[in-house]
Protein backbone atom coordinates (compact mmCIF):
# COMPACT_ATOMS: atom_id res chain seq x y z
CA UNK A 1 0.00 0.00 0.00
CA UNK A 2 0.90 3.17 -1.07
CA UNK A 3 1.99 6.47 1.61
CA UNK A 4 -1.08 8.25 0.41
CA UNK A 5 -3.47 5.55 0.70
CA UNK A 6 -2.30 4.49 3.90
CA UNK A 7 -2.36 8.18 5.12
CA UNK A 8 -6.05 8.48 3.92
CA UNK A 9 -7.04 4.91 6.15
CA UNK A 10 -5.17 6.26 9.33
CA UNK A 11 -7.25 9.71 8.86
CA UNK A 12 -10.45 7.59 8.86
CA UNK A 13 -9.12 4.20 11.23
CA UNK A 14 -7.90 6.44 14.37
CA UNK A 15 -4.36 4.82 15.17
CA UNK A 16 -4.87 5.69 18.73
CA UNK A 17 -7.27 2.96 19.31
CA UNK A 18 -7.08 1.16 15.38
CA UNK A 19 -11.13 1.50 15.85
CA UNK A 20 -13.38 4.38 13.79
CA UNK A 21 -16.68 5.42 13.86
CA UNK A 22 -17.88 6.70 10.67
CA UNK A 23 -21.13 8.10 10.63
CA UNK A 24 -23.32 7.13 7.47
CA UNK A 25 -25.79 9.49 5.72
CA UNK A 26 -25.48 8.73 1.73
CA UNK A 27 -29.08 6.79 2.30
CA UNK A 28 -30.87 9.64 0.07
CA UNK A 29 -29.52 8.00 -3.27
CA UNK A 30 -31.56 5.50 -3.26
CA UNK A 31 -34.17 6.34 -0.81
CA UNK A 32 -34.33 9.91 -1.00
CA UNK A 33 -35.41 12.17 2.27
CA UNK A 34 -35.17 9.53 4.59
CA UNK A 35 -36.96 9.82 7.63
CA UNK A 36 -34.47 12.50 9.97
CA UNK A 37 -32.10 13.15 6.66
CA UNK A 38 -34.71 15.32 4.85
CA UNK A 39 -32.36 17.99 5.98
CA UNK A 40 -29.28 16.83 5.83
CA UNK A 41 -27.36 19.92 6.99
CA UNK A 42 -29.44 19.83 10.25
CA UNK A 43 -28.85 16.01 11.43
CA UNK A 44 -25.27 16.22 10.50
CA UNK A 45 -24.19 19.69 11.67
CA UNK A 46 -24.29 18.15 15.86
CA UNK A 47 -22.56 15.12 14.95
CA UNK A 48 -19.73 16.01 12.93
CA UNK A 49 -17.48 16.77 15.79
CA UNK A 50 -17.93 12.79 17.13
CA UNK A 51 -17.89 10.59 13.96
CA UNK A 52 -14.39 9.83 12.70
CA UNK A 53 -15.63 9.88 9.05
CA UNK A 54 -19.04 11.14 7.05
CA UNK A 55 -20.00 8.72 4.69
CA UNK A 56 -22.08 10.39 2.07
CA UNK A 57 -22.94 11.92 -1.80
CA UNK A 58 -21.06 14.16 -3.58
CA UNK A 59 -24.57 16.23 -3.92
CA UNK A 60 -25.03 16.02 0.54
CA UNK A 61 -21.10 16.75 0.69
CA UNK A 62 -21.33 20.37 -1.68
CA UNK A 63 -25.08 21.25 -0.38
CA UNK A 64 -24.67 20.36 2.95
CA UNK A 65 -21.36 20.30 4.73
CA UNK A 66 -19.00 23.33 4.86
CA UNK A 67 -15.37 22.71 3.38
CA UNK A 68 -14.06 23.67 6.60
CA UNK A 69 -14.50 21.01 8.78
CA UNK A 70 -11.59 18.75 9.24
CA UNK A 71 -13.46 15.33 9.14
CA UNK A 72 -12.56 12.62 6.41
CA UNK A 73 -15.05 12.34 4.10
CA UNK A 74 -16.06 8.40 2.60
CA UNK A 75 -17.52 9.45 -1.04
CA UNK A 76 -20.51 7.27 -2.10
CA UNK A 77 -19.82 6.59 -5.58
CA UNK A 78 -22.18 3.98 -6.95
CA UNK A 79 -26.22 4.38 -7.73
CA UNK A 80 -28.40 4.44 -10.80
CA UNK A 81 -31.25 2.58 -8.54
CA UNK A 82 -34.11 3.42 -6.30
CA UNK A 83 -36.51 1.94 -3.73
CA UNK A 84 -39.43 1.94 -6.41
CA UNK A 85 -37.67 -0.57 -8.07
CA UNK A 86 -37.57 -4.21 -7.11
CA UNK A 87 -33.62 -4.99 -8.36
CA UNK A 88 -31.80 -2.36 -6.21
CA UNK A 89 -28.40 -4.18 -7.61
CA UNK A 90 -28.50 -2.21 -10.64
CA UNK A 91 -25.89 0.39 -10.01
CA UNK A 92 -23.02 1.64 -12.03
CA UNK A 93 -20.17 3.77 -10.62
CA UNK A 94 -21.94 7.39 -10.42
CA UNK A 95 -18.66 9.97 -9.80
CA UNK A 96 -15.04 9.88 -11.28
CA UNK A 97 -12.25 9.10 -9.11
CA UNK A 98 -11.37 12.59 -10.44
CA UNK A 99 -14.30 14.44 -9.13
CA UNK A 100 -13.37 12.16 -5.71
CA UNK A 101 -10.04 13.84 -5.70
CA UNK A 102 -11.32 17.04 -6.48
CA UNK A 103 -13.25 16.89 -3.28
CA UNK A 104 -10.49 15.59 -1.36
CA UNK A 105 -11.99 12.80 0.31
CA UNK A 106 -10.24 10.04 2.21
CA UNK A 107 -11.96 7.06 0.47
CA UNK A 108 -14.67 6.26 -2.17
CA UNK A 109 -17.36 3.47 -1.34
CA UNK A 110 -19.68 1.36 -3.81
CA UNK A 111 -22.03 -1.09 -3.09
CA UNK A 112 -21.41 -4.66 -4.47
CA UNK A 113 -24.28 -7.07 -4.97
CA UNK A 114 -23.54 -10.65 -4.30
CA UNK A 115 -26.18 -13.12 -5.15
CA UNK A 116 -28.52 -10.36 -6.62
CA UNK A 117 -29.57 -10.14 -10.81
CA UNK A 118 -26.51 -7.15 -11.03
CA UNK A 119 -23.90 -9.31 -9.05
CA UNK A 120 -21.08 -9.30 -12.18
CA UNK A 121 -21.47 -5.69 -12.62
CA UNK A 122 -21.13 -4.77 -9.11
CA UNK A 123 -18.18 -6.97 -8.75
CA UNK A 124 -16.46 -5.87 -12.02
CA UNK A 125 -17.42 -1.93 -11.07
CA UNK A 126 -15.41 -2.81 -7.16
CA UNK A 127 -12.54 -4.04 -9.40
CA UNK A 128 -11.95 -1.09 -11.61
CA UNK A 129 -12.75 1.11 -8.75
CA UNK A 130 -9.89 -0.62 -6.92
CA UNK A 131 -7.48 -0.19 -9.94
CA UNK A 132 -7.92 3.46 -10.10
CA UNK A 133 -8.08 3.68 -6.09
CA UNK A 134 -4.91 2.16 -6.35
CA UNK A 135 -3.36 4.49 -9.04
CA UNK A 136 -4.48 7.48 -7.06
CA UNK A 137 -3.45 6.54 -3.58
CA UNK A 138 -7.65 6.08 -3.02
CA UNK A 139 -8.86 3.73 -0.55
CA UNK A 140 -12.10 1.89 -1.51
CA UNK A 141 -14.99 0.28 0.59
CA UNK A 142 -17.07 -2.22 -0.60
CA UNK A 143 -20.52 -1.95 0.80
CA UNK A 144 -21.88 -5.81 0.61
CA UNK A 145 -25.33 -4.56 0.07
CA UNK A 146 -28.17 -6.86 0.36
CA UNK A 147 -30.79 -4.90 -1.12
CA UNK A 148 -34.07 -5.91 0.14
CA UNK A 149 -33.99 -9.20 0.78
CA UNK A 150 -33.04 -8.84 4.44
CA UNK A 151 -32.92 -12.84 5.11
CA UNK A 152 -29.64 -13.09 3.41
CA UNK A 153 -28.11 -11.74 6.51
CA UNK A 154 -26.24 -14.52 7.69
CA UNK A 155 -22.61 -15.65 8.78
CA UNK A 156 -22.07 -17.37 5.13
CA UNK A 157 -23.74 -15.31 2.88
CA UNK A 158 -21.67 -12.00 4.70
CA UNK A 159 -18.40 -14.05 4.67
CA UNK A 160 -18.96 -14.43 1.05
CA UNK A 161 -19.99 -11.03 -0.13
CA UNK A 162 -17.10 -9.76 2.33
CA UNK A 163 -14.80 -12.02 1.37
CA UNK A 164 -14.70 -11.47 -2.63
CA UNK A 165 -15.14 -7.80 -2.02
CA UNK A 166 -11.36 -8.11 -0.42
CA UNK A 167 -10.16 -10.80 -2.86
CA UNK A 168 -11.06 -8.23 -5.60
CA UNK A 169 -8.91 -5.83 -3.51
CA UNK A 170 -11.50 -3.64 -1.53
CA UNK A 171 -9.27 -1.38 1.47
CA UNK A 172 -12.44 -1.99 4.03
CA UNK A 173 -15.66 -3.63 3.51
CA UNK A 174 -19.17 -2.58 5.19
CA UNK A 175 -21.48 -5.45 6.31
CA UNK A 176 -24.06 -6.00 8.89
CA UNK A 177 -23.52 -7.99 12.03
CA UNK A 178 -24.84 -10.89 12.40
CA UNK A 179 -24.87 -14.77 14.34
CA UNK A 180 -21.45 -15.63 14.33
CA UNK A 181 -20.00 -12.70 13.19
CA UNK A 182 -16.49 -13.62 14.38
CA UNK A 183 -16.47 -16.54 11.15
CA UNK A 184 -17.09 -13.20 9.08
CA UNK A 185 -14.27 -11.29 10.41
CA UNK A 186 -11.95 -14.24 10.19
CA UNK A 187 -12.33 -14.62 6.84
CA UNK A 188 -12.04 -10.82 5.46
CA UNK A 189 -8.64 -10.13 5.33
CA UNK A 190 -9.11 -6.49 5.51
CA UNK A 191 -10.67 -4.46 7.92
CA UNK A 192 -14.70 -4.86 8.71
CA UNK A 193 -17.07 -1.81 9.59
CA UNK A 194 -20.54 -2.60 10.70
CA UNK A 195 -23.64 -0.73 9.17
CA UNK A 196 -26.47 -0.48 11.80
CA UNK A 197 -29.53 -1.28 9.25
CA UNK A 198 -32.82 0.28 10.12
CA UNK A 199 -33.48 1.68 13.76
CA UNK A 200 -34.00 -1.21 15.93
CA UNK A 201 -36.49 -1.69 19.18
CA UNK A 202 -34.07 -0.22 21.83
CA UNK A 203 -31.28 1.91 22.36
CA UNK A 204 -29.30 -1.29 24.12
CA UNK A 205 -30.27 -3.16 21.23
CA UNK A 206 -28.21 -0.84 19.06
CA UNK A 207 -25.96 -0.43 21.90
CA UNK A 208 -25.40 -4.04 22.16
CA UNK A 209 -25.08 -4.32 17.98
CA UNK A 210 -21.98 -2.47 18.40
CA UNK A 211 -20.48 -4.19 21.03
CA UNK A 212 -20.87 -7.56 19.53
CA UNK A 213 -19.33 -6.35 16.29
CA UNK A 214 -16.03 -4.70 17.95
CA UNK A 215 -15.87 -7.53 20.17
CA UNK A 216 -15.86 -10.24 17.47
CA UNK A 217 -13.12 -8.36 15.31
CA UNK A 218 -14.78 -5.30 13.86
CA UNK A 219 -13.08 -2.51 13.24
CA UNK A 220 -15.46 0.07 13.76
CA UNK A 221 -18.93 0.97 12.44
CA UNK A 222 -20.86 2.86 9.60
CA UNK A 223 -24.16 3.06 11.17
CA UNK A 224 -26.81 6.04 9.79
CA UNK A 225 -30.34 5.22 11.32
CA UNK A 226 -29.42 3.56 14.71
CA UNK A 227 -27.87 7.09 15.43
CA UNK A 228 -29.75 9.81 13.83
CA UNK A 229 -32.83 8.85 13.70
CA UNK A 230 -32.34 8.49 17.44
CA UNK A 231 -34.27 11.38 19.59
CA UNK A 232 -31.07 12.32 21.38
CA UNK A 233 -28.58 11.65 18.38
CA UNK A 234 -25.41 13.18 19.83
CA UNK A 235 -25.91 11.03 23.38
CA UNK A 236 -26.61 7.81 20.83
CA UNK A 237 -23.06 8.27 18.81
CA UNK A 238 -20.92 9.34 21.87
CA UNK A 239 -22.02 6.38 23.68
CA UNK A 240 -21.14 4.09 20.49
CA UNK A 241 -18.08 5.69 20.39
CA UNK A 242 -17.46 4.86 23.78
CA UNK A 243 -17.73 1.26 23.03
CA UNK A 244 -15.75 1.27 19.69
CA UNK A 245 -12.60 3.56 21.20
CA UNK A 246 -12.97 2.84 24.97
CA UNK A 247 -14.29 -0.38 24.61
CA UNK A 248 -17.07 0.59 26.76
CA UNK A 249 -19.48 -2.29 27.92
CA UNK A 250 -23.10 -1.97 26.84
CA UNK A 251 -24.36 -0.72 30.25
CA UNK A 252 -21.62 1.66 30.95
CA UNK A 253 -22.49 2.82 27.23
CA UNK A 254 -26.36 2.95 28.16
CA UNK A 255 -25.37 4.98 31.53
CA UNK A 256 -23.23 7.62 29.06
CA UNK A 257 -26.34 7.73 27.14
CA UNK A 258 -28.57 8.68 29.74
CA UNK A 259 -26.42 11.33 30.99
CA UNK A 260 -26.12 12.91 27.64
CA UNK A 261 -29.87 12.29 27.26
CA UNK A 262 -30.30 14.82 30.45
CA UNK A 263 -27.53 17.51 29.24
CA UNK A 264 -27.92 17.72 25.44
CA UNK A 265 -31.87 19.02 24.23
CA UNK A 266 -33.93 16.34 22.37
CA UNK A 267 -33.90 16.91 18.46
CA UNK A 268 -37.79 18.08 17.10
CA UNK A 269 -39.37 15.48 16.04
CA UNK A 270 -39.80 14.84 11.98
CA UNK A 271 -42.02 17.34 10.69
C1 LIG B 1 -26.97 2.67 2.22
C2 LIG B 1 -25.82 2.46 3.08
C3 LIG B 1 -25.86 3.01 4.45
O1 LIG B 1 -24.80 3.89 4.56
C4 LIG B 1 -25.73 1.91 5.45
O2 LIG B 1 -26.85 1.09 5.36
C5 LIG B 1 -25.47 2.42 6.87
O3 LIG B 1 -26.55 3.03 7.41
P1 LIG B 1 -27.54 2.34 8.44
O4 LIG B 1 -26.77 2.17 9.73
O5 LIG B 1 -28.67 3.32 8.56
O6 LIG B 1 -27.96 1.02 7.86
O7 LIG B 1 -24.87 1.88 2.68
O8 LIG B 1 -26.80 1.85 1.13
Amino acid sequence: MDWGLRNRMARMIKPASGHTVMLAVDHGYFMGPTRQLEKPRETITPLLPYCDALALTRGVLRASVDPSVDVPMVLRVSGGASVLKDDLSHEAITTTMEEALRLNVAAVALSVFVGSPHEHESLVNLSKLVDEGERYGMPVLAITAVGKELEKRDARYLSLACRISAELGAHMVKTYYCDGFEKVVESCPVPIVVAGGPRLDTDRDALELVHGAIERGATGVDMGRNIWQSEHPVAKIRAVRSIVHDRATVQEALALFEEGKRTEGKRPPAA
